[in-house]
């Protein structure tokens, strides 16, 4: 097995590497490396063995190293490494598109293909714009995002963003017309809530006082995570995705839900859409459409959007924006390769079967020290600490590098920890992911 493990590069060989989201002097003090995964696991250079418990980066839901992925993209580049999507096709993108639509919310069934999570945002802020402009209506501009919200870190996706580290430093470079609802993460109302919390449904009639305050006539789209995860675990209170539904309905504004972390299976139906029986108008994904193997993204958009787009000379490029690697070859091996997977295994609706279990396991680090709020939907978690005083996000941190240390992997954002294991699995390794997280919380101060 160590054989195949990439040896540690010596500390003086880490100075190039700017690593993002990443406290970079901290880390090449102390680095801390991942050179093998398997199953539900990673194997460190010295070969020590780490539980992924946030599914790599909340994308490997099938688990690590997954046989066909790695044989279908081997096949697809020595077949054909790279092929234009502009003004050209080739056929497994087709294939793939026609896969993903059939698996899609209700008539979402025309796909637009990105390399990420940023460049789907960005992707679906400019087709809802550009959507009202086809029909006559380009007043229709402004965006509104929400406190909190992650999507992503093109400049739309910063701008509808609500993460305040990720916005202050680019302060004058937001999008102009933009705004954002409050937030629905409310742990005085809501604390040690199961699954999605009961109050705070009327948290979704802030848009009616954006509109009040903008006018609908302005507002080309709404874009919400359906859960938030960057920003610790944002959960939408019973009744409040309907109730913006139904919102963006009565003022024609187009509804984005943002599923780079829900789809794919997350809340225990391929799309938190389908979960929550709200159908948006447009719909990001990234992450798990390729098992986290080769970078992909799609936006799904309801039929009426494309088709509004279809019209003017049958010559002309409809919707000025594209990427080179939109629809990547090897990437639309990969992820269907992935979907077979998915598929075969059940693994779209597993963390449905497995989410009860989660919760109550989670649940029992109700009690250790400073643990102020757990929350938990399909295969989410998230357990909030009490910062320490003046140092906010040194609790949490310090519990991400014990739980490392016990062979752990965790995310911490702020001083909230965020939970997102592949979809694979087992009871055994949620009681093990689960206790070495408990017994973390209790060894730190
Ligand atoms: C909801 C959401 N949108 C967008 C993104 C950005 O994706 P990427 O990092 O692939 O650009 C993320 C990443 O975590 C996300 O959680």
């Amino acid at each position: 097995m160590n054989a195949r493990i990439t040896p540690a590069p010596a500390k003086t060989d880490l100075d190039a590497f700017w690593m993002p989201f990443t406290a970079n002097r901290q880390f090449k003090d102390h680095p801390r490396m991942l050179a093998r995964a398997e199953g539900m696991h990673y194997w460190t250079p010295e070969g020590r063995e780490v539980l992924d418990g946030v599914a790599g980066l909340w994308c490997v839901n099938a688990g690590h190293g997954r046989r066909e992925i790695t044989e279908a993209v081997t096949k697809q580049i020595g077949a054909m490494d790279f092929a234009p999507s502009f003004q050209m096709g080739h056929p497994i993108a087709f294939q793939l598109a026609s896969r993903l639509a059939a698996i899609a919310p209700p008539s979402m069934d025309r796909v637009f293909f990105t390399n990420s999570g940023s460049e789907s945002v960005d992707t679906a802020l400019k087709i809802a714009i550009a959507y009202h402009r086809a029909r006559g209506q380009g007043q229709r501009t402004r965006l509104i995002g929400r406190e909190k919200g992650y999507h992503g870190v093109g400049f739309g996706g910063m701008s509808v963003g609500g993460m305040v580290n990720n916005r202050k430093f680019f302060a004058s470079a937001m999008l102009p017309s933009v705004d954002h609802l409050s937030h629905t993460l409310d742990i005085g109302h809501n604390a040690f809530s199961r699954g999605l919390p009961h109050w705070g449904m009327h948290l979704a009639n802030d848009l009616e006082r954006l509109i009040a305050l903008h006018d609908a006539s302005t507002i080309a789209a709404v874009i919400v995570e359906p859960i938030g995860g960057s920003a610790g675990v944002l959960l939408p209170p019973v009744g409040y995705l309907k109730r913006l539904r139904e919102i963006c309905d009565k003022h024609d504004i187009l509804l984005i839900f943002d599923e780079v972390i829900t789809g794919f299976g997350r809340t225990g139906k391929p799309f938190a859409a389908l979960t929550f029986e709200v159908t948006p108008d447009i719909m990001t994904t990234a992450k798990g459409l390729t098992n986290g193997a080769i970078p992909m993204g799609a936006v799904f958009a309801q039929r009426k959007i494309y088709d509004a787009f279809m019209q003017g000379p049958e010559n002309a490029i409809e919707l000025f924006h594209g990427y080179t690697y939109s629809a990547h070859p090897v990437a639309c091996a990969a992820a269907l390769a992935t979907l077979d997977i998915y598929e075969r295994e059940g693994l779209l609706t597993r963390a449905a079967t497995l989410s009860h279990e989660w919760e109550e396991t989670l649940h029992s680090i109700r009690g250790a020290p400073h643990v102020v709020d757990i929350r938990n939907y399909g295969l989410i978690g998230a357990v909030d600490l009490e910062p320490r005083v003046g140092k906010p996000g040194a609790r949490a941190f310090e519990v991400f590098l014990k739980c490392f240390e016990k062979g752990v992997l965790i995310r911490v954002t702020g001083d909230t920890v965020a939970l997102s294991p592949p979809l694979i699995i087992e009871s055994k390794q949620i009681s093990r992911l689960i206790g070495t997280l408990a017994e973390a919380i209790r060894e730190t101060a």
